[in-house]
């Protein structure tokens, strides 16, 4: 065993610069005395332990770790979800290792451990930073019931392309909105400080740029400008890092040419140098080992040492630090110094968290904590709250409480995996309710309820998560099977006074490794829709979803679309809740949402064109328009807006500036508007996007009520870093501004930053 004897400083020295930009990790000497005068004490051995985070109870996952955890060799776990189980490992570790240091137990709580939230992109459609908050700070309570430390979570990719299937577990493609979703995650999953009881430590991920996969095909390389880098992708990981975020992912792909688990740039000068992070960096499953693989790193031993040098501080899954880094070490591609910095950031986070202090879980207790009434509620009541209204004729919803019979169709109405959506690992099926469930229990006598799944979807295209999802798989082998089944489905819909259709994708549609090359409804679901609406009978399509799908047709000739998303363990119970008018929709979308695949990307954030007066028409054969504008979203209610009002006609580089509007619910029912304000810098050393949200709120308003709306434009959030100047600042001059309740916003006005 090699004695090590170098004490590095473990919190970066040059804390330098701009203090907006910096960690608000506070600066703890104890911390750092504690970690130090551990670290003088570890062998090579244990050093490389620390470093290494191994698989249990996954695909691929190591079965007999406890010898390892004995010796020390091993620092973390991932996919552990039994209390039993993590403690016992836990108990080893402190009891039984040479340093008594503590495991650190990471997940993918992604939305919900045991109770599921809705998805991450719905979270980001209430336009609430609060509900994603409590969403996350219910996740992290019950995770950490059963030991969990750590979240694999939130995703801050910003994502403009929904061939991407982990658009889901983003906040869409807004820097703002994605900001503001990353610090409240944060703060969610972290509490008020790191080690806050009954909360975790957050990571977010994957830095950086994996949203921007090439074709939307996942883990593809993504080529992003340093303008878009700057402006678009790094901004939410700047928020969360210092909303105090404790550690942060390695991506798997190539960034422009590097890969972001080997990008020294990245991982160092930006998040390092320029941003003071203090927390730890992990690699995604394996992205150490596939420097290899990518034709970047000549070896394993190249592939550690370049990780290591790029600032990747512990290897998820891959054993390359452990087997080559010794080796590095004795050639001198890896300084001994930095690999104790690496162990120094994974040994302050344990402290931090308090594992040193408390490293178990409690196990008899732990049951109780799960599903609990109170995380129900929260789950039904943010599961209402995310949802979208995309279109209402005829003010069909809310329902009437009269209605005698209902037709529950589609294959997803009554599928417990696909109401809970992708990354619910920990999720029990049968704790959800599905919509048809729903709707059930909300009338449980009285309304005749009939209900067929008129067809069966499957994604076919087989992937390694398969063992995860349990969707229902297709039972009609037959074609006369098929056909009558779909029969079934419309007879039910004639004989019933309104009919609920639930489309949308399974579980296994979305997520990692599913992408797609169209967004159709999968299967024969727009052949049934187009069907069900052909009788006649007032229908209301519930989707169920993590992208935007192809509602061209429907957004003609379907009165009422709710979409859903992936809502959770309470979904079917929020569904009904919605359809009912015992809650209203008030959700925007995150994203704009197009009207097919060939619009891709139609994200409202672009610059202007030579031809600016009519975007209507850049394509021959269809809009260029999408079909439903970022920020849209209806409500039961109808809902004016007064003139927009502004503190001042110019304001100072620094300050902000206070709009406001007054906003009257002119309808007969409560409902929530989300107020949205966009602003244009006219010129500048680059040209900016036509539009960029810089500040929203969502407001609850009864019938008849007026409320004034008060935002504050920060003019730190007009700063933007420039292709000319190579820096970020703001840049004085005119602006346009525009108040409204989606980015077509039309009440506009103008101001200037001055010096
Ligand atoms: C790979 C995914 O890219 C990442 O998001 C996830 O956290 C890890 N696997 C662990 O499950």
């Amino acid at each position: 065993m090699v004695q090590t004897a170098v004490l590095p400083p473990c919190v970066a020295a040059d804390v330098q610069g701009d203090l907006r930009e910096r960690s608000s990790i506070a600066p703890d000497p104890k911390a750092d005395h504690f970690v130090e005068e551990l670290l003088g004490r570890m062998t090579l051995e244990e050093k490389l332990g620390q470093m290494s985070q191994v698989a249990l109870n996954a695909p691929g996952g190591e079965i007999s770790p406890e010898d390892r955890v004995r010796r020390g060799e091993i620092g973390s776990f991932l996919f552990t979800t039994d209390a039993g189980q993590i403690n016992r490992l836990q108990h080893i570790a402190v009891e039984q290792s040479r340093l008594h240091i503590p495991l650190i137990f990471g997940f993918d709580v992604i939305h919900g451990f045991r109770t599921i939230y809705p998805v991450p992109l719905a979270l980001a459609a209430s336009w609430d930073p609060e509900q994603a908050e409590r969403a996350q700070g219910m996740a992290a309570r019950e995770a950490s019931a059963v030991g969990i430390n750590w979240s694999f979570a939130p995703m801050l990719d910003i994502a403009r392309d929904p061939r991407w299937g982990r658009i889901v577990e983003g906040a869409g493609e807004d820097p703002y909105l994605g900001a503001r979703m990353a610090e409240a995650q944060v703060r969610g999953f972290q509490g008020d400080r790191i080690g806050a009881p009954n909360h975790i430590l957050a990571c977010v991920k994957h830095f950086a740029g994996y949203g921007a996969a090439a074709g939307g095909r996942d883990y593809e390389e993504s080529n992003i400008s340093d303008e878009q880098l700057e402006n678009v992708y790094l901004p939410p990981f700047h928020a969360a890092v210092k909303a105090g975020a404790g550690s942060l992912m390695s991506a798997y792909m190539d960034l422009n040419g590097v890969p972001a688990t080997g990008n020294r740039w990245l991982l160092h000068d930006v998040l390092r140098e320029r941003w003071d992070f203090s927390g730890f960096v992990v690699s995604d499953w394996e992205s150490v080992k596939s420097l290899t693989t990518h034709g970047f790193a000549s070896g394993p031993e190249d592939a550690a040492a370049r990780a290591v040098n790029a600032g990747v501080d512990m290897e998820m899954t891959s054993h390359v630090y452990r087997d080559e880094l010794p080796a590095a070490l004795k050639d001198g591609t890896v300084k001994q110094a930095t690999l104790d910095q690496a162990v120094c950031n994974i040994l302050l986070a344990k402290y931090r968290l308090g594992l040193f202090e408390h490293p178990y879980a409690d196990v008899a207790g732990a049951p109780a904590q799960l599903v609990t009434k109170e995380q129900r509620d929260a789950a039904r009541s943010i599961a209402a709250h995310t949802a979208v209204l995309l279109r209402n004729q005829g003010n069909l919803l809310p329902l009437s409480r009269d209605v005698h019979s209902m037709a529950v169709i589609g294959p997803l109405a009554d599928s417990k995996p696909d109401t809970m959506g992708p990354w619910s690992l920990a999720g029990h099926y049968d704790d959800t309710v599905t919509v048809l469930e729903g709707l059930r229990r909300r009338f449980p006598s009285g309304v005749t309820i009939q209900s067929a799944k008129g067809v069966e979807i499957d994604r076919g295209a087989p992937t390694i998560f398969d063992a995860l999802f349990q969707s229902p798989k297709p039972t009609l082998t037959t074609e006369a099977a098929k056909e009558a089944e779909f029969r079934r489905a419309i007879d039910l819909a004639k004989q019933s006074e309104v009919v609920v259709l639930v489309l949308g994708e399974e579980q296994s549609m979305s997520g990692e490794r599913a992408s797609r090359s169209s967004l159709t409804l999968p299967g024969r679901q727009q052949e049934l829709l187009e069907a069900v609406v052909a009788t006649g009978k007032p229908v209301v399509l519930v989707l169920l979803n993590g992208r935007p799908l192809d509602l061209t047709w429907a957004s003609e000739h379907v009165p009422a679309i709710l979409d859903a998303w992936y809502p959770g363990t309470e979904g079917g119970n929020a569904v009904a809740d919605l359809l009912f008018g015992d809650a209203a929709p008030g959700g925007h979308l995150p994203l704009a949402w197009p009207r097919s695949v060939g619009q891709i990307p139609i994200n409202y954030a672009r610059n202007t064109t030579q031809i600016p007066e009519d975007p209507e028409h850049r394509y021959w054969d269809g809009s260029s328009l999408p079909l439903y504008p970022f920020g849209y979203g209806l409500s039961y209610t109808s809902f004016s807006l007064g003139k927009l009002k502004q503190s001042a006609p110019s304001v100072r580089a620094g300050a902000s500036l206070a709009i406001s509007v007054d906003v009257t619910n002119s309808g007969r029912l409560a409902g929530d508007q989300v107020v949205q304000v966009y602003t244009h810098q006219r010129s500048g050393s680059a040209s900016r996007p036509l539009r960029e949200l810089k500040a929203f709120k969502r407001v609850t308003l009864g019938a008849g009520e007026t409320k004034t709306v008060t935002l504050a434009i920060d003019t730190n959030e007009l700063s933007f870093w420039s292709p000319q100047t190579h820096q970020r600042s703001i840049e004085p001059g005119p602006f346009d501004l525009w108040v409204g309740t989606d980015a077509s916003a039309s009440d506009h006005s103008s101001f200037t930053v001055t010096r």
